[in-house]
């Protein structure tokens, strides 16, 4: 099959990769020169693991090229996937279209033949209708039809979840659209994974219901964390019996510092803007988003308690800034607002990222980059551990013992028993745990 990726960003990337791998051909196309130039030459502009060898060994095959040309490679597709951005609109939070808009008339005035136009971007309910009635109205010859096929892949594990997913959810009723789709994922469902069919409207909503009660399970667990701080109970130990009712699952149950990114932020916000104007409210959703906002403060402040209630004047080594390990994201990282708390309070920040530091360097103040975790140490008055990144995950508290001024580490990912840090003579700060 011919397939084009609109929008050569994530999402776009790892999917026509992961196609190509399959046996497609595939095209990604991006406006941007400098990226298509660059993936030309063998760069990859995200870290993703796995992803620059596929990209490599299909690029070599013959089965993955980009272009910045949409109308050549359109024209020949049988299926193209629009994998545009769709940012949070300034000002009212709903997604803003005009990338898939854009590409949408593109696309139509390229295509010959029947083509499957397909919405991978995550977008709300009704953009698959507008993007059909203005083919209608506009290209009124052309022979498309429109399908909904959210991704619901995660930052870091992207080339699993696409290979290994739990569900395709396809939107169409469209017989012929239902063949195309089900021959584009055939490579994928000879590996079981379930095709599901539904409405278009359906599907658009399925992403965002996902996304949403993935943030919701998030928050919830954060704040039962805060609970078991007060009543001196173990959050962990709650999220391990209440996941094992199948019912529940222990899949995001992981108390922390508050959920980031590029998705699940923007994705809620849009969801509450959609319920609102269909007069349907998804309060959950709203409380959801306000939780997450208030929390990433609050870790600022539960910081500054670790350290007897002030920062002024000290040093503090924050380890990992990425909104979650093996990414290079700093989207909606907690870690921006936490160390903006710590900078509000009088204290100097070094801080280490294996990948997210230069994404870092226009989101964060005035803080001092470090090489890694034992440089940023020398001094400190405090190490907060924000990102679960492996290389943190042994740490030599022997040798961080030597190099800080006071051993105090606040935790905000529970990554250690506190015993074994309490016995290295560090006091510990955990999430939903008695310190
Ligand atoms: C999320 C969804 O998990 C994907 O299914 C979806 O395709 C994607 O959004 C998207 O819409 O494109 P992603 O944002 O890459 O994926 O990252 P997650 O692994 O879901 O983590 C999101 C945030 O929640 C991170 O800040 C993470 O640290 C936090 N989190 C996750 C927790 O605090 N606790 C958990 O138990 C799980």
């Amino acid at each position: 099959m011919r397939i084009v990726m609109i929008g050569s960003g994530y999402v776009g990337l790892v999917s026509g990769a992961c196609l190509a791998d399959f046996g497609h051909h595939i095209t990604c196309v991006d406006k941007s020169a400098a990226k298509i130039d660059a993936l030309e030459a063998g760069e990859v502009p995200i870290f993703e693991p796995g992803l620059d060898t596929i990209i490599e060994h299909n690029r070599s095959s013959g089965r993955l090229d980009f272009s910045r040309d949409l109308a050549p490679a359109v024209a020949e597709a049988d299926v193209v996937f629009i994998a545009v951005g769709t940012p949070s609109r300034r000002g009212d939070g709903h997604a803003d279209l005009t990338y898939v808009y854009a590409a949408a008339r593109e696309i139509a005035a390229a295509v010959t033949g029947f083509t499957v136009v397909v919405t991978k971007s995550t977008v709300p309910v009704g953009t698959g209708d507008e993007i059909e009635r203005i083919f209608r109205e506009e290209f009124p010859d052309k022979e498309i039809a429109v399908v909904s096929n959210p991704e619901f892949l995660r930052e870091g594990a992207a080339i699993t979840d696409f290979k290994r997913p739990d569900r395709i959810v396809i939107g169409t009723e469209d017989p012929r659209a239902m063949e195309v789709m089900r021959e584009v994922y055939r490579p994928l469902y000879l590996n079981e994974a379930p095709l599901y069919f539904c409405e278009r409207r359906t599907s658009e909503l399925i992403k965002y219901a996902a996304n949403a009660f993935l943030a919701m399970k998030i928050t919830f667990i954060n704040e039962i964390a805060d609970l078991c701080e007060q009543i001196g109970a173990d959050v962990q130990k709650v999220a391990k019996g209440i996941g094992m009712d199948k019912r529940i699952g222990d899949k995001f149950l992981h108390a922390g510092p508050g959920y980031g990114g590029s998705c699940f932020p923007k994705d809620t916000l849009a969801l509450v803007k959609t319920a609102q104007d269909y007069d349907s409210p998804v309060r959950l959703i709203e409380t959801t988003v306000a939780i997450n906002d208030n929390r990433k403060r609050a870790m600022g402040r539960k910081v500054i308690a670790a350290c007897d209630g002030s920062v002024r004047g000290k040093k503090i080594a924050v380890l990992g800034l990425t909104f979650k390990p093996n990414t290079d994201d700093m989207r909606d990282a907690p870690s921006i607002t936490i160390v903006q708390a710590l900078l509000d309070g009088g204290a100097t920040v070094h801080v280490y990222d294996p990948e997210g530091m230069d994404a870092a360097k226009d989101l964060l103040g005035p803080v001092t980059y470090g090489s890694d975790p034992y440089e940023i140490a020398e001094g400190a008055d405090a190490l907060v551990l924000v990102t679960e990144w492996d290389q943190f995950r042994a740490l030599d508290f022997k040798r961080l013992k030597g190099l800080v001024r006071t051993p105090v580490l606040v935790d905000l990912r529970n990554i250690y028993p506190t015993a074994e840090v309490v016995r290295h003579g560090f006091s510990y700060f955990a999430v939903g745990k008695k310190s």
